[in-house]
C-alpha cells in the first residue's frame, strides 16, 4: 500500500494509515455479510452443474435488467462469467475468426480491445462524434461486429442519444451486423430520462447486452454477465457450456439472496444517491480549482469525469510530473488504439471512493503540480 498521496481512479486518495477509511462501497454496510452469511459453502452445497440453483442468480438478473435497463431477456439467456475480458473471450470462440473486422471505439475500452487482438481479430477503431460513434464511418468499415459503451462512453463519458440509437440499429437491421452494448455502469446516470438498452430497442437479435457488478456492487466479486439473442445462445448451449464455472458459486448464490431480498435495489439507490451528489462535488472542485484550464468532457453520468487539460506537454508528461509529486493520476491515451498527435491530454478522475474534503485537496495538490504547465482556454 502506497504511503505517500495518491490519487486513484476507482478509489481514494490515500495517505498513510488512512486508506480504505473512505471506501466507496461503504452503502453496501452490512447487508452483503449477512447475506453472505446464508449461504452454506460447504456439503451439500449444490455443485457447480445444480440446475436450479445456477438458475436463480440468472432469474434475478433477467428481472432487474427488464425493470431498470429495459433489456429483453429470460433466465436462459443469460451467461455469468468472472469478467467482461471472459465474456468477450466466449464471444469470440462464438462468432469465429473469418477475416472480417470488429469496430470499436476509437478511443473505447482497451481492455476488450486487447482481447480481440489476442484472438487473432482486426480491430476497427471507428471515430467518436459529440453524441457517440460515428455511423457512418462505422458503415463504411465493413465490420461483421462492433463493440460499443453507448450508455456512458468508455472514456470520453458521452451518453448516446436515442435517436442514433435507432439510426445505429437500422444500419444493423440493413447488414445483419452483430453489436455488443457494453453497460458497465448504466446504473449511474444522474441527469435526464433512462435511455433504454439497445438491446431492449433492438427488433433484429443482433444485440448482446455485456452487464457486471463491478462498478455497482464490488469488482472483487468478479461477476458479469451477458446476455445473447436465442440465434447465439443456442450456439454457446452447443459449444461452450463448460464455460460456464468461471464465477465462484459461492459470490452467485450469495448475489442472488441479495436480489432477491430487495437489498440490492436499496443498495443502488442509496449509491445513486451518493455518486450523485460525489459527482457534483467533482465538477464544482474541478471548475473551483483547474477551471478555465480544462475542458470538462462527457456528460451526467458513471463513476469519473474526464477532463482534457489546456497544455502543451503530453499526458505522459503530466502523469510524470504527478507521480513525482507522490500522485497517481489516469491518462486517457491507453484507451486509443492510435493515438492521435495533436490532441490535449486527457485524464479520467475518478471519485467513487472519495470524500468531498479529499476531492478538493487532491485537486488542489495537482494544479500545484500541474500549475506551471497548464495554459487558458483562449
Ligand atoms: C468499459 C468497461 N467495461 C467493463 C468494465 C468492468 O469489467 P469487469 O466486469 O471485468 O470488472 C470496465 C471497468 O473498468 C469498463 O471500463
Amino acid at each position: 500500500m502506497c504511503n505517500r498521496r495518491s490519487y486513484s481512479k476507482t478509489s481514494q486518495w490515500r495517505t498513510k494509515g488512512a486508506a480504505g477509511k473512505n471506501h466507496g462501497r461503504v452503502g453496501l454496510g452490512i447487508a452483503w455479510y449477512q447475506t453472505a452469511s446464508q449461504v452454506n459453502p460447504g456439503w451439500p452445497f449444490p455443485c457447480a452443474r445444480s440446475l436450479p440453483k445456477r438458475r436463480r442468480l440468472r432469474a434475478e438478473i433477467a428481472r432487474y435488467l427488464r425493470q431498470a435497463r429495459g433489456v429483453a431477456c429470460t433466465p436462459d439467456e443469460i451467461v455469468i462469467a468472472a469478467g467482461t475480458q471472459l465474456l468477450i473471450q466466449q464471444l469470440c470462440c462464438l462468432f469465429g475468426l473469418d477475416g472480417r473486422a470488429v469496430a470499436i471505439e476509437e478511443p473505447g475500452y482497451n481492455g476488450v480491445r486487447i482481447v480481440f487482438q489476442h484472438l487473432g481479430f482486426a480491430v476497427t477503431p471507428i471515430p467518436l462524434e459529440e453524441d457517440g460513434i460515428d455511423v457512418e464511418a462505422l458503415e463504411a468499415s465493413g465490420a461483421r461486429l462492433v463493440y460499443i459503451t453507448p450508455s456512458h462512453q468508455e472514456p470520453s463519458g458521452m451518453v448516446m442519444p436515442y435517436a442514433k440509437r435507432i439510426r445505429l440499429l437500422q444500419w444493423v437491421a440493413r447488414t445483419g451486423v452483430y453489436i455488443v452494448e457494453d453497460d458497465y455502469d448504466g446504473e449511474f446516470r444522474y441527469r435526464g430520462k433512462p435511455i433504454p438498452s439497445l438491446q431492449g430497442l433492438d427488433t433484429e437479435g443482433r444485440g448482446v447486452y455485456l452487464g457486471t457488478f463491478s462498478k455497482s456492487l464490488l469488482p472483487s466479486i468478479r461477476i458479469s454477465y451477458m446476455v445473447l439473442p436465442p440465434a447465439l445462445m443456442d450456439v454457446w448451449r452447443e459449444r461452450m457450456s463448460p464455460y460456464d464455472q468461471s464465477a465462484s458459486r459461492i459470490h452467485q448464490e450469495t448475489l442472488a439472496l441479495f436480489m432477491k431480498s430487495g437489498e440490492w435495489e436499496r443498495h443502488i439507490r442509496k449509491m445513486r444517491t451518493v455518486y450523485r451528489k460525489k459527482h457534483q462535488a467533482m465538477l464544482n472542485a474541478l471548475h473551483a480549482v483547474m477551471g478555465g484550464h480544462i475542458r470538462i468532457m462527457g456528460q451526467d453520468a458513471g463513476l469519473s469525469v474526464t477532463v482534457e487539460v489546456y497544455s502543451d506537454k503530453t499526458a505522459e508528461e503530466l502523469t510524470a510530473a504527478a507521480a513525482s509529486a507522490g500522485i497517481r493520476v489516469y491518462p486517457t491515451a491507453p484507451k486509443w488504439f492510435r493515438p492521435p498527435q495533436n490532441r490535449l491530454p486527457a485524464f479520467q478522475f475518478g471519485f467513487g471512493g472519495l470524500s468531498v474534503e479529499e476531492m478538493d485537496a487532491g485537486l488542489r495538490l495537482l494544479y500545484e503540480v500541474w500549475k506551471p504547465y497548464m495554459h487558458s482556454c483562449i
